[in-house]
């Protein structure tokens, strides 16, 4: 199935990677480094053309592209530049690889990833990680995680592609069985609860919801706030919005990565990068109906310098 393109960043119509690679090393070369003509260059290509910049680049200097830009940028706005060099398929495996890694485990990574990307994406990403680091990714989420959270995580990666006829005819069963799980015996039962929200069809999951608010009298969203806490609940609940909405789900991670006092550049960078080329379209319309404010403006208020340029070219324009 095509998806149509809703990023806002677009594959350059007259793009010539040789002369991509003479400019960026100009830009790097000698004293000082041209920022402005690095961030704008590469924002302008897509993740595709930057690989094919980045091969152009070894050929004609014999150095390799993004240890080059390392070595000349620095900070946030350097791990945003490398970001965007780094194929999407290679990202994602390697945030969830840092995630499990480092020192603790990111929670928040972890849910971010697994519950907002497409089955396909989850099944490559999988695949990706076993060549890359010659390890499987389920038994190293598991050797790091506990409990329903751990349980749930393995069952976002264990992929499921269902029919329609599976999903119509699965619905009735599933909102008897949520009912169930989730209302009656919640604390002693949360398995069947976990299985069906780990479903990847989220055509499937809106039904269930969407009987669930009929039959229980409240949202699917308030009965997760109410029975479950910690990554449990932040890994539902990421579950729940994103078989909702992707684009509003993002919307509200970008929302409240800035907001308060302090941002949290980390998830910043990620949901800028990956959704680039996906849906930022549909995420800043999302942000401007559910928040008072354009992700413009409030990127713009709460960053700065060159990181800040390169955001606001990733956003792509202000929704006034
Ligand atoms: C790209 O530009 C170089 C000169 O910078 C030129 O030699 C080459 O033919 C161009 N390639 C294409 C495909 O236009
Ligand atoms: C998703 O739902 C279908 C139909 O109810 C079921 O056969 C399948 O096992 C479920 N997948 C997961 C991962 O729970």
């Amino acid at each position: 199935m095509l998806q149509a393109n809703r990023g806002t960043v677009k594959a350059s119509l007259n793009f010539n990677a040789t002369t991509d690679a003479e400019a960026l090393y100009k830009a790097m070369k000698g004293l000082g480094t041209d920022e402005a003509a690095i961030l704008q260059l590469l924002v302008a290509r897509s993740n595709v053309q930057r690989q094919q910049i980045k091969a152009a680049y070894k050929t004609l200097f014999g150095k390799d592209l993004v240890d080059d830009l390392k070595s000349e940028l620095t900070g946030k706005f350097e791990t945003l530049i490398v970001s965007l060099m780094t194929p999407p398929l290679a990202y994602d495996v390697a945030l969830l690889r840092n995630a499990i890694k480092g020192a603790g485990t990111n929670e928040k990574v972890l849910v971010e990833v697994l519950a907002s990307r497409t089955p396909q994406q989850v099944k490559d990403i999988v695949t990706a990680y076993r060549q890359e680091y010659d390890a499987v990714l389920e038994e190293d989420i598991a050797g790091d995680t506990s409990g329903h959270f751990k349980r749930l995580l393995v069952i976002l990666l264990q992929v499921t592609l269902l029919s329609s006829i599976l999903v119509s005819s699965a619905v009735l069963f599933s909102i008897l069985a949520l009912f169930k799980a989730g209302e009656q015996k919640f604390g002693t039962d949360e398995q069947s609860f976990v299985t069906i929200l780990g479903n990847r069809s989220a055509e499937h999951l809106r039904k269930v919801f969407d009987a669930y608010m009929k039959l229980a009298g409240f949202e699917m969203e308030e009965s997760i706030k109410r029975e479950t806490s910690g990554s449990l609940k932040d890994l539902l609940l990421a579950v729940v919005k994103c078989a909702r909405s992707v684009p509003a789900y993002f919307a509200e991670t970008v929302y409240y990565a800035m907001k308060g006092a302090g941002t949290d550049d980390d998830t910043l960078i990620r949901v800028m990068v990956s959704r680039s080329e996906v849906d930022m379209l549909d995420i800043r319309t999302e942000f401007r109906r559910m928040f008072a404010c354009s992700m413009f403006s409030m990127i713009k208020g709460d960053t700065g310098g060159d990181y800040r340029k390169t955001l606001l070219l990733l956003c792509g324009g202000d929704d006034a």
